[in-house]
């Protein structure tokens, strides 16, 4: 089973950062590696949905013109607002992913420590919309613990595992070490250049 926004809601309304990511080296480390992962300098619209109280939607909204992020729990929607509210071109909803997913489209959609929590059928829905809502030359960033989590419906490798034998998409980049795995996906029939090809270096 999904784990349900009610789990989540417990954890902040014991804690205003329950998971430390506004607090923790290795938190700041993590967003600093999956920031500098993206491929491209700028993204004109992303979408970044779980963004707990908006520590890497803070970090995203300079690389990106308007930034769209959610949480299902109203607690973490209320801090990320107050973090990004001078942030230009952030918006942040509360949302619950897949079935509130936005009617839009997106050149940047960034799954950071999420995808484990849904059972297969809100898995499958969540990457489907993904790859749907994806723009031609677009990235989707994912990003995932790699320790054992018993509450989890599947593990970070198994996201990762799944993410890279999804039809339509292929890899980009790829971080690994032994506390979570980031990689960046396009399009598999899209614009596939490395950096310095894009960026005619090569
Ligand atoms: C571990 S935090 C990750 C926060 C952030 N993405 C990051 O990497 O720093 C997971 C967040 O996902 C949210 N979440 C869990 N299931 C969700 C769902 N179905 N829809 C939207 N948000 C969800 C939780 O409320 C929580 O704030």
């Amino acid at each position: 089973m999904t784990l349900d926004p009610g789990y989540f809601s417990e954890r902040y309304a014991a804690s205003p950062d329950p998971y430390g990511l506004a607090e923790r080296w290795y938190e700041a480390r993590k967003y600093a590696l999956t920031v500098a992962l993206l491929p491209r300098e700028r993204y004109s619209t992303a979408f970044e949905p779980g963004c707990s109280i908006g520590v890497l939607t803070a970090q995203l909204a300079p690389r990106c013109d308007r930034l769209l992020a959610c949480d299902a729990v109203p607690d973490a929607v209320a801090s990320a607002q107050a973090r990004t509210s001078r942030l230009r071109g952030v918006q942040v909803e509360q949302r619950i992913i897949p079935r509130e997913w936005p009617p839009h489209t997106f050149d940047l959609i960034v799954f950071s420590e999420l995808l484990y929590y849904f059972d297969d059928a809100d898995f499958d829905r969540a990457l489907r919309l993904g790859i749907g809502s994806l723009r031609p030359g677009g990235h989707m960033l994912a990003v995932h613990w790699r320790h054992p989590a018993p509450d989890h419906p599947r593990s970070g490798d198994e996201v990762h595992e799944a993410l890279a034998a999804t039809a339509g998409l292929a890899r980009l980049a790829c971080y690994r070490d032994p506390d979570f795995t980031a990689e960046v996906y396009a399009h598999s029939g899209g614009d596939l250049r490395s950096v310095a090809q894009a960026g005619g270096i090569v």
